[in-house]
């Protein structure tokens, strides 16, 4: 063999091995630099006067961990919500509530970051939407009585309070549950997940010399994701979520004749919530907070939305969607591939198209999605 066909014949074979290198231009970075830094700080649970304080966070992890908050005493919040799934439960629809739910256990982790609660967003705090399970006919089917009448013999509960001067028999059964409720939103605001492959990827545009293993399958995820995806447009931010609502067009019926209207019913459970922070319990009066929850109002395309979810540590949380309707990160993305618009159910998301992918693009997506979650 010639010299010359021997050098295009490694050429060649280099380019296989070493050739694809991936540049990202000025203003994907730029982009980019909206979804840094990575870990972030929570800000205060709204209206919570227990937020940020050390005492009511552990108290609140205990409380989180523990049975008596349900009407017989074996359902806990970290029956549904646990840890070593992204405080979700691995199944589509939860199995540990009273009753059967038609909507999929949401993780826990960075939830603080977000502003409504609940895939409707019904909840305008982390401790109303913690008080909303123990009533809950499908969750812990509790009610104010019973939890104030258990937890007022229940000991490390009451050792507590005093520790903190906080007299018990000084507080009627509501304010003492809503108290409850704020120890664990005090306790929720602290999960946040950790750094991933992603944010280390990002900070090394500023920092070129350190070495880094982040897949070329997955930066090339990632141009799809910021680019003609239009991902980032919804799952915007550092935690991936835009904290707004969007129909994405997956199916609202629960069962014959039986439908979630998302977003709809939020709205309705928000505006009857007595327990919002434009309610009697708000502990903070921060008024541009109460406005946030008094200017919401109802509009024509709020059937079929749900809250953006976060994308971080998606690894632990399946399977997706407000349902739990889709197994892998691979189905998620090939229900996007194969998106009808003309199905979607409100003409605001024309961000949707559907694109077709290739196997290889759909692959690097997966691929992208997957460095979003620490391992
Ligand atoms: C039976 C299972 C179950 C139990 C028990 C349960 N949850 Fe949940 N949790 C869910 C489901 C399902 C959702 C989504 C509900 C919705 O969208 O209406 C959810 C949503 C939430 C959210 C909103 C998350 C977000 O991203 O907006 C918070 C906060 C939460 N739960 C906290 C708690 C706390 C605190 C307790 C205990 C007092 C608790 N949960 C008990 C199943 C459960
Ligand atoms: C118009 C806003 C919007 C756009 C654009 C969008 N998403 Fe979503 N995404 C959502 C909403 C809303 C949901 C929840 C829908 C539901 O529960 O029915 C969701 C759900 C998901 C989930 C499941 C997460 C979970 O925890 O259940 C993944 C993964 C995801 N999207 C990835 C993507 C990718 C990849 C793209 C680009 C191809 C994309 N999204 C584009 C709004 C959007």
């Amino acid at each position: 063999m010639s010299k010359k066909a021997l050098g295009i014949l490694l050429l060649f074979f280099s380019l296989q091995v070493f050739g694809e290198e991936i540049v990202f231009t000025d203003s994907e970075k730029s982009l980019l630099e909206a979804f840094t830094p990575w870990p972030i700080v929570i800000p205060a649970d709204p209206g919570n006067e227990y937020s940020g304080l050390q005492w009511a966070e552990a108290l609140g992890a205990q409380l989180f961990n523990d049975p008596v908050l349900s009407a017989d005493q074996t359902i806990s919040c970290a029956s549904c919500h646990q840890s070593s799934k992204g405080f979700s439960d691995g199944s589509a629809l939860p199995q540990a509530g009273a009753a059967p739910h038609v909507r999929n256990t949401q993780g826990l982790q960075n939830v603080g970051y977000q502003r409504w609660f609940g895939w409707d967003g019904g909840a305008d705090s982390l401790w109303a939407a913690s008080l909303r399970p123990m009533l809950s006919e499908v969750e812990m089917a509790s009610d104010i009585e019973d939890v104030a009448t258990k937890l007022r013999v229940t000991t490390y509960f009451t050792k507590a309070l005093q520790q903190n001067d906080l007299e018990i028999t000084a507080l009627d059964d509501e304010t003492l549950v809503v108290t409850v409720a704020k120890f664990i939103g005090a306790y929720m605001r602290t999960l946040v997940s950790g750094e991933t492959s992603f944010d280390k990827f990002l900070a090394s545009f500023d920092a070129p010399d350190i070495e880094l293993q982040y897949p070329l399958s997955a930066q090339r995820g990632m141009k799809i994701f910021f680019g003609e995806g239009n991902c980032f447009v919804c799952h915007f931010g550092p935690n991936f979520s835009n904290g707004e609502f969007h129909d994405i067009g997956r199916p609202f019926f629960t069962g014959i004749g039986q439908v979630d209207p998302g977003r709809f019913t939020g709205i309705e459970r928000l505006k009857n919530d007595p327990f919002s922070l434009a309610g009697n319990f708000n502990g903070t009066n921060n008024k541009a907070e109460i406005l946030k929850t008094t200017s919401v109002k109802f509009g024509q395309l709020n059937f079929g939305q749900w809250r953006t979810p976060s994308l971080r540590n998606l690894e632990q949380t399946a399977p997706y969607m407000h349902d739990g309707s889709l197994q892998t990160l691979r189905d998620v993305i090939d229900y996007y591939a194969e998106i009808d618009p003309a199905r979607l159910h409100s003409k605001g998301e024309a961000i949707l198209k559907s694109i077709k992918w290739s196997e290889r693009e759909r692959e690097d997506l997966v691929k992208f999605l997957e460095t979003l979650s620490e391992n």
